[in-house]
Protein backbone atom coordinates (compact mmCIF):
# COMPACT_ATOMS: atom_id res chain seq x y z
CA UNK A 1 0.00 0.00 0.00
CA UNK A 2 1.13 3.43 -0.89
CA UNK A 3 2.34 5.13 2.25
CA UNK A 4 3.22 8.78 3.59
CA UNK A 5 6.03 9.75 5.96
CA UNK A 6 5.16 12.61 8.01
CA UNK A 7 6.95 14.04 10.86
CA UNK A 8 5.04 15.83 13.41
CA UNK A 9 5.34 18.79 15.63
CA UNK A 10 2.38 19.35 17.42
CA UNK A 11 4.62 22.13 19.41
CA UNK A 12 2.68 24.01 21.71
CA UNK A 13 -0.65 24.77 23.59
CA UNK A 14 -3.62 24.01 21.21
CA UNK A 15 -0.96 22.69 18.83
CA UNK A 16 -0.92 19.30 21.50
CA UNK A 17 -5.11 19.62 21.22
CA UNK A 18 -5.55 19.56 16.91
CA UNK A 19 -3.05 17.58 15.70
CA UNK A 20 -4.21 14.62 17.50
CA UNK A 21 -7.97 14.45 16.54
CA UNK A 22 -6.75 15.68 12.73
CA UNK A 23 -4.47 12.40 12.80
CA UNK A 24 -7.65 10.51 13.57
CA UNK A 25 -9.78 12.01 10.64
CA UNK A 26 -6.32 11.96 8.08
CA UNK A 27 -6.59 8.04 9.29
CA UNK A 28 -10.34 7.23 8.40
CA UNK A 29 -9.77 9.50 4.89
CA UNK A 30 -6.45 7.31 4.11
CA UNK A 31 -8.15 4.03 4.97
CA UNK A 32 -11.00 4.73 2.35
CA UNK A 33 -8.53 6.02 -0.21
CA UNK A 34 -6.55 3.10 -0.10
CA UNK A 35 -3.08 4.61 1.78
CA UNK A 36 -1.57 4.75 4.44
CA UNK A 37 0.20 8.04 6.46
CA UNK A 38 3.16 7.06 8.80
CA UNK A 39 3.67 9.06 11.37
CA UNK A 40 6.80 10.02 13.89
CA UNK A 41 6.22 12.37 16.84
CA UNK A 42 8.83 14.72 17.40
CA UNK A 43 8.45 17.38 20.64
CA UNK A 44 10.36 20.17 19.48
CA UNK A 45 8.22 23.34 21.53
CA UNK A 46 8.45 25.38 24.12
CA UNK A 47 8.58 22.75 27.40
CA UNK A 48 11.80 21.44 25.12
CA UNK A 49 13.55 24.69 25.69
CA UNK A 50 12.54 25.19 29.30
CA UNK A 51 14.24 21.50 29.52
CA UNK A 52 17.53 22.12 27.84
CA UNK A 53 17.71 25.31 26.68
CA UNK A 54 17.01 24.91 22.98
CA UNK A 55 13.48 24.00 21.13
CA UNK A 56 15.09 21.25 19.03
CA UNK A 57 18.48 19.37 20.09
CA UNK A 58 21.25 19.81 17.43
CA UNK A 59 20.73 18.38 14.60
CA UNK A 60 16.98 18.84 14.09
CA UNK A 61 16.87 19.72 10.66
CA UNK A 62 18.42 16.65 9.38
CA UNK A 63 15.94 14.60 11.12
CA UNK A 64 12.78 16.46 9.22
CA UNK A 65 14.75 16.58 6.08
CA UNK A 66 13.84 13.38 4.55
CA UNK A 67 10.29 13.18 5.43
CA UNK A 68 7.40 13.53 2.53
CA UNK A 69 6.01 16.34 5.07
CA UNK A 70 5.82 18.08 8.19
CA UNK A 71 2.33 18.85 9.82
CA UNK A 72 3.12 21.39 12.40
CA UNK A 73 0.70 22.61 14.81
CA UNK A 74 1.58 25.91 17.01
CA UNK A 75 4.46 27.26 18.33
CA UNK A 76 4.67 29.68 21.43
CA UNK A 77 4.45 29.70 24.97
CA UNK A 78 3.69 33.24 27.20
CA UNK A 79 6.99 32.48 29.30
CA UNK A 80 9.21 32.25 26.16
CA UNK A 81 9.92 35.40 24.74
CA UNK A 82 8.26 34.76 20.45
CA UNK A 83 11.25 35.49 18.65
CA UNK A 84 12.91 32.75 20.75
CA UNK A 85 10.60 30.35 20.23
CA UNK A 86 9.86 31.10 16.98
CA UNK A 87 13.07 31.65 15.20
CA UNK A 88 14.09 28.81 17.16
CA UNK A 89 11.71 26.32 15.15
CA UNK A 90 9.30 27.46 12.92
CA UNK A 91 11.22 30.49 10.80
CA UNK A 92 14.41 27.82 10.29
CA UNK A 93 12.38 25.31 9.20
CA UNK A 94 10.33 27.35 6.38
CA UNK A 95 13.78 28.77 5.42
CA UNK A 96 16.28 25.36 5.48
CA UNK A 97 13.44 23.56 3.38
CA UNK A 98 13.46 26.53 1.01
CA UNK A 99 9.64 26.63 1.86
CA UNK A 100 8.93 30.10 -0.17
CA UNK A 101 5.65 30.08 -0.94
CA UNK A 102 2.95 30.41 2.53
CA UNK A 103 -0.24 29.32 0.93
CA UNK A 104 -3.61 30.69 2.74
CA UNK A 105 -6.88 30.41 1.13
CA UNK A 106 -9.86 32.34 2.41
CA UNK A 107 -12.93 30.89 1.41
CA UNK A 108 -16.36 31.10 3.13
CA UNK A 109 -17.32 27.63 4.24
CA UNK A 110 -21.52 26.24 3.88
CA UNK A 111 -22.60 26.99 7.16
CA UNK A 112 -20.04 29.77 8.56
CA UNK A 113 -21.37 33.18 8.77
CA UNK A 114 -19.09 36.14 8.01
CA UNK A 115 -19.39 38.82 9.94
CA UNK A 116 -19.90 41.23 6.97
CA UNK A 117 -23.41 41.87 5.87
CA UNK A 118 -25.12 39.80 2.89
CA UNK A 119 -22.38 37.48 2.77
CA UNK A 120 -22.98 34.11 1.91
CA UNK A 121 -21.15 30.77 0.94
CA UNK A 122 -19.19 30.97 -2.35
CA UNK A 123 -19.05 34.65 -2.43
CA UNK A 124 -15.47 34.81 -0.84
CA UNK A 125 -12.61 32.68 -2.29
CA UNK A 126 -9.50 33.60 -2.88
CA UNK A 127 -5.75 32.67 -2.17
CA UNK A 128 -3.38 34.20 -0.57
CA UNK A 129 0.21 33.69 -1.59
CA UNK A 130 2.62 35.10 0.98
CA UNK A 131 6.68 35.38 0.33
CA UNK A 132 8.00 33.12 3.13
CA UNK A 133 11.76 33.45 3.25
CA UNK A 134 12.98 37.15 3.41
CA UNK A 135 11.53 40.43 3.18
CA UNK A 136 10.82 42.27 6.22
CA UNK A 137 11.66 38.82 8.29
CA UNK A 138 15.54 38.66 8.77
CA UNK A 139 17.82 38.76 10.75
CA UNK A 140 19.80 41.45 9.69
CA UNK A 141 20.32 44.26 12.30
CA UNK A 142 21.35 44.95 15.87
CA UNK A 143 21.39 47.00 18.53
CA UNK A 144 23.48 49.66 19.58
CA UNK A 145 24.45 51.87 23.10
CA UNK A 146 22.06 49.52 24.54
CA UNK A 147 20.27 50.75 27.58
CA UNK A 148 21.54 54.07 27.08
CA UNK A 149 19.67 56.68 25.78
CA UNK A 150 20.72 57.23 22.08
CA UNK A 151 19.97 53.12 22.35
CA UNK A 152 19.63 52.29 18.57
CA UNK A 153 18.29 49.65 16.58
CA UNK A 154 18.65 48.50 13.20
CA UNK A 155 16.14 46.19 11.26
CA UNK A 156 16.97 45.28 7.73
CA UNK A 157 14.61 44.25 5.25
CA UNK A 158 15.93 41.95 2.26
CA UNK A 159 14.24 41.57 -0.89
CA UNK A 160 15.85 39.62 -3.57
CA UNK A 161 15.17 39.46 -7.70
CA UNK A 162 15.08 35.29 -6.81
CA UNK A 163 12.89 35.27 -4.09
CA UNK A 164 9.99 38.04 -5.60
CA UNK A 165 10.07 36.76 -8.80
CA UNK A 166 9.68 32.72 -7.98
CA UNK A 167 6.86 34.02 -5.36
CA UNK A 168 5.17 35.67 -7.57
CA UNK A 169 5.50 33.14 -10.57
CA UNK A 170 4.29 30.89 -8.22
CA UNK A 171 1.17 33.37 -7.72
CA UNK A 172 0.17 33.59 -11.54
CA UNK A 173 0.34 29.64 -11.55
CA UNK A 174 -1.72 29.58 -9.10
CA UNK A 175 -4.50 32.25 -10.64
CA UNK A 176 -4.18 29.87 -14.08
CA UNK A 177 -5.93 27.30 -12.04
CA UNK A 178 -8.68 29.58 -10.70
CA UNK A 179 -10.43 32.84 -12.14
CA UNK A 180 -7.07 34.02 -13.46
CA UNK A 181 -6.58 37.31 -11.38
CA UNK A 182 -3.94 37.93 -9.43
CA UNK A 183 -3.47 41.06 -6.75
CA UNK A 184 -0.27 42.62 -5.57
CA UNK A 185 0.06 44.40 -2.10
CA UNK A 186 2.35 46.81 -1.92
CA UNK A 187 3.42 49.98 -0.34
CA UNK A 188 5.29 51.49 -2.51
CA UNK A 189 4.36 55.05 -1.78
CA UNK A 190 5.78 54.94 1.65
CA UNK A 191 8.80 52.18 1.29
CA UNK A 192 10.79 53.94 -1.08
CA UNK A 193 13.71 51.35 -2.36
CA UNK A 194 11.43 47.84 -1.55
CA UNK A 195 8.09 48.42 -2.65
CA UNK A 196 8.74 50.26 -5.56
CA UNK A 197 11.30 47.27 -6.37
CA UNK A 198 8.20 44.69 -5.44
CA UNK A 199 5.93 46.55 -8.26
CA UNK A 200 8.78 46.92 -11.00
CA UNK A 201 8.87 42.80 -10.83
CA UNK A 202 5.19 42.61 -10.74
CA UNK A 203 5.05 44.38 -14.05
CA UNK A 204 8.08 42.04 -15.04
CA UNK A 205 6.29 38.75 -13.93
CA UNK A 206 2.74 39.90 -14.92
CA UNK A 207 4.08 40.06 -18.92
CA UNK A 208 4.63 36.41 -19.31
CA UNK A 209 1.10 36.47 -18.34
CA UNK A 210 -0.88 37.58 -20.54
CA UNK A 211 -4.58 36.23 -19.99
CA UNK A 212 -4.22 37.03 -16.75
CA UNK A 213 -5.34 40.42 -14.87
CA UNK A 214 -3.97 42.17 -12.57
CA UNK A 215 -4.06 45.09 -10.30
CA UNK A 216 -2.41 46.40 -7.26
CA UNK A 217 -3.45 48.17 -3.60
CA UNK A 218 -1.02 50.37 -1.07
CA UNK A 219 -1.65 47.75 1.79
CA UNK A 220 -3.67 50.26 3.81
CA UNK A 221 -6.63 50.01 1.47
CA UNK A 222 -5.76 46.43 0.80
CA UNK A 223 -7.20 46.20 4.28
CA UNK A 224 -10.49 48.26 3.88
CA UNK A 225 -11.00 46.61 0.04
CA UNK A 226 -10.65 42.83 2.18
CA UNK A 227 -13.37 44.07 4.38
CA UNK A 228 -15.74 46.39 1.67
CA UNK A 229 -14.90 44.58 -1.31
CA UNK A 230 -13.76 40.64 -0.66
CA UNK A 231 -15.51 39.63 -3.38
CA UNK A 232 -13.00 41.23 -5.77
CA UNK A 233 -10.40 38.83 -4.97
CA UNK A 234 -8.70 35.50 -6.51
CA UNK A 235 -5.11 35.21 -5.80
CA UNK A 236 -3.28 37.60 -3.62
CA UNK A 237 0.65 37.78 -3.52
CA UNK A 238 2.19 39.75 -0.39
CA UNK A 239 5.57 39.87 1.38
CA UNK A 240 6.18 38.19 4.35
CA UNK A 241 4.57 41.00 6.63
CA UNK A 242 2.00 42.13 4.39
CA UNK A 243 1.28 38.38 3.48
CA UNK A 244 1.07 37.52 7.35
CA UNK A 245 -1.48 40.58 8.10
CA UNK A 246 -3.78 39.80 5.42
CA UNK A 247 -3.46 36.33 6.58
CA UNK A 248 -5.43 37.08 9.77
CA UNK A 249 -7.52 39.58 8.16
CA UNK A 250 -8.56 37.12 5.05
CA UNK A 251 -9.98 34.71 7.76
CA UNK A 252 -11.16 37.06 10.37
CA UNK A 253 -14.29 38.08 7.15
CA UNK A 254 -14.71 34.05 6.77
CA UNK A 255 -15.22 32.95 10.55
CA UNK A 256 -11.87 33.45 12.20
CA UNK A 257 -8.73 31.53 12.96
CA UNK A 258 -10.55 28.49 13.81
CA UNK A 259 -10.87 27.92 10.36
CA UNK A 260 -8.23 29.15 8.53
CA UNK A 261 -5.63 26.76 6.95
CA UNK A 262 -2.07 27.32 5.87
CA UNK A 263 0.61 25.50 4.21
CA UNK A 264 4.78 26.26 3.55
CA UNK A 265 5.37 24.99 0.27
CA UNK A 266 8.57 23.93 -1.52
CA UNK A 267 7.42 23.99 -4.94
CA UNK A 268 10.15 21.82 -6.89
CA UNK A 269 9.67 19.17 -3.96
CA UNK A 270 13.56 19.39 -2.98
CA UNK A 271 12.43 19.37 0.52
CA UNK A 272 9.55 18.55 2.18
CA UNK A 273 6.61 21.13 3.01
CA UNK A 274 5.23 21.95 5.72
CA UNK A 275 1.44 22.03 6.67
CA UNK A 276 0.14 24.42 9.73
CA UNK A 277 -3.02 25.99 10.71
CA UNK A 278 -2.53 29.99 10.70
CA UNK A 279 -3.70 30.01 14.35
CA UNK A 280 -1.05 30.40 17.22
CA UNK A 281 -0.71 28.40 19.91
CA UNK A 282 -3.67 29.80 21.51
CA UNK A 283 -2.25 30.12 25.23
CA UNK A 284 -5.91 32.13 25.79
CA UNK A 285 -7.95 28.92 25.39
CA UNK A 286 -4.80 26.02 26.03
CA UNK A 287 -6.03 22.82 27.91
CA UNK A 288 -9.99 23.52 27.46
CA UNK A 289 -10.63 21.15 25.45
CA UNK A 290 -12.50 23.43 22.94
CA UNK A 291 -10.30 24.70 20.20
CA UNK A 292 -11.48 24.39 16.69
CA UNK A 293 -9.79 21.49 14.89
CA UNK A 294 -11.30 22.60 11.24
CA UNK A 295 -8.10 25.07 10.55
CA UNK A 296 -5.92 22.08 11.18
CA UNK A 297 -8.51 19.40 9.37
CA UNK A 298 -8.36 21.83 6.22
CA UNK A 299 -4.60 22.18 6.36
CA UNK A 300 -4.31 18.51 6.55
CA UNK A 301 -6.69 18.28 3.58
CA UNK A 302 -3.74 20.40 1.61
CA UNK A 303 -1.47 18.34 2.72
CA UNK A 304 -3.10 15.60 1.05
CA UNK A 305 -3.33 17.67 -2.13
CA UNK A 306 0.38 18.40 -2.23
CA UNK A 307 0.98 14.11 -1.91
CA UNK A 308 -1.25 14.32 -4.99
CA UNK A 309 -4.14 12.76 -3.54
CA UNK A 310 -6.89 15.16 -4.40
CA UNK A 311 -9.44 12.89 -3.68
CA UNK A 312 -8.65 11.98 -0.51
CA UNK A 313 -8.21 16.16 0.16
CA UNK A 314 -11.39 16.56 -1.46
CA UNK A 315 -13.09 14.26 0.97
CA UNK A 316 -11.87 15.72 4.15
CA UNK A 317 -12.71 18.97 3.54
CA UNK A 318 -16.60 17.97 2.13
CA UNK A 319 -16.62 16.03 5.36
CA UNK A 320 -15.65 19.41 7.23
CA UNK A 321 -18.25 21.74 5.39
CA UNK A 322 -20.83 19.00 5.99
CA UNK A 323 -20.77 19.76 9.58
CA UNK A 324 -20.34 23.16 9.24
CA UNK A 325 -23.41 23.48 6.81
CA UNK A 326 -25.37 21.16 9.15
CA UNK A 327 -24.53 23.83 12.21
CA UNK A 328 -25.05 21.57 15.08
CA UNK A 329 -21.44 20.76 16.06
CA UNK A 330 -19.82 23.55 16.26
CA UNK A 331 -17.24 24.77 18.59
CA UNK A 332 -17.42 28.24 20.61
CA UNK A 333 -15.64 30.53 18.17
CA UNK A 334 -18.42 29.63 15.58
CA UNK A 335 -21.06 30.39 17.91
CA UNK A 336 -21.44 26.95 18.64
CA UNK A 337 -20.80 24.60 22.47
CA UNK A 338 -19.10 21.99 21.05
CA UNK A 339 -15.53 20.69 22.30
CA UNK A 340 -12.62 20.11 20.07
CA UNK A 341 -13.68 16.20 20.32
CA UNK A 342 -17.14 16.24 19.40
CA UNK A 343 -16.32 18.46 16.02
CA UNK A 344 -13.82 15.60 15.18
CA UNK A 345 -16.75 13.00 16.02
CA UNK A 346 -19.09 15.26 13.75
CA UNK A 347 -16.55 15.12 11.12
CA UNK A 348 -15.49 11.68 11.02
CA UNK A 349 -19.32 10.43 11.21
CA UNK A 350 -19.14 12.17 7.52
CA UNK A 351 -16.67 9.90 6.11
CA UNK A 352 -17.66 6.81 5.01
P1 LIG B 1 -3.39 32.86 18.16
O1 LIG B 1 -3.77 32.51 16.79
O2 LIG B 1 -2.73 31.81 18.97
O3 LIG B 1 -4.72 33.34 18.94
C1 LIG B 1 -5.46 34.48 18.57
C2 LIG B 1 -6.91 34.34 19.05
O4 LIG B 1 -7.57 33.39 18.23
C3 LIG B 1 -7.03 33.84 20.48
O5 LIG B 1 -8.12 34.45 21.13
C4 LIG B 1 -7.31 32.36 20.30
O6 LIG B 1 -8.03 31.76 21.36
C5 LIG B 1 -8.10 32.33 19.01
N1 LIG B 1 -7.88 31.07 18.28
C6 LIG B 1 -6.77 30.73 17.59
N2 LIG B 1 -6.90 29.49 17.09
C7 LIG B 1 -8.10 29.04 17.48
C8 LIG B 1 -8.80 27.81 17.29
N3 LIG B 1 -8.27 26.79 16.59
N4 LIG B 1 -10.03 27.69 17.84
C9 LIG B 1 -10.58 28.69 18.54
N5 LIG B 1 -9.96 29.87 18.75
C10 LIG B 1 -8.74 30.04 18.23
O7 LIG B 1 -2.47 34.17 18.07
P2 LIG B 1 -1.67 34.99 19.21
O8 LIG B 1 -2.51 35.07 20.45
O9 LIG B 1 -1.19 36.20 18.56
O10 LIG B 1 -0.40 34.11 19.52
C11 LIG B 1 -0.30 33.16 20.58
C12 LIG B 1 1.04 32.46 20.50
O11 LIG B 1 1.14 31.70 19.29
C13 LIG B 1 2.24 33.42 20.44
O12 LIG B 1 3.28 32.79 21.12
C14 LIG B 1 2.54 33.54 18.97
O13 LIG B 1 3.85 33.93 18.69
C15 LIG B 1 2.27 32.14 18.50
N6 LIG B 1 1.91 32.00 17.10
C16 LIG B 1 2.39 30.89 16.47
C17 LIG B 1 2.01 30.62 15.17
C18 LIG B 1 2.51 29.37 14.53
O14 LIG B 1 3.11 28.54 15.19
N7 LIG B 1 2.31 29.18 13.25
C19 LIG B 1 1.11 31.48 14.52
C20 LIG B 1 0.64 32.60 15.18
C21 LIG B 1 1.03 32.85 16.49
C1 LIG C 1 2.17 32.88 11.11
C2 LIG C 1 2.72 33.41 12.39
C3 LIG C 1 4.24 33.48 12.31
C4 LIG C 1 4.62 34.40 11.16
C5 LIG C 1 4.91 33.97 13.60
C6 LIG C 1 4.47 33.16 14.77
C7 LIG C 1 6.39 34.06 13.48
O1 LIG C 1 2.15 34.63 12.70
O2 LIG C 1 2.53 31.75 10.73
O3 LIG C 1 1.37 33.59 10.46
O4 LIG C 1 4.57 35.62 11.29
O5 LIG C 1 4.95 33.88 10.12
MN1 LIG D 1 0.51 35.17 11.40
Amino acid sequence: MKTYRIALIPGDGIGNEVIPESLRVLDKVAASSGFKLEYQTFDYSCEQFEKTGKMAPDGWLDELRDFDNIFLGAVGRPDVPDHVSLWGLLIPIRRAFEQYVNLRPVKLLKGVSSPLKGIEAGDIDFLIVRENNEGEYSEIGGRLYEGSEHETVVQQSVFTRRGVDRVMRYAFEQAQTRRKHVTSATKSNGIIHSMPFWDERFKVISSDYADTTTDQFHIDILCAHFVQHPDWFDVVVASNLFGDILSDLGPAVVGGMGIAPGGNINPEGTFPSMFEPVHGSAPDIAGQGIANPIACFWTASMMLEHLNEPEAAKVLLDAVEAVTEEGTTLTKDLGGSASTKEVTDAVLAKIS
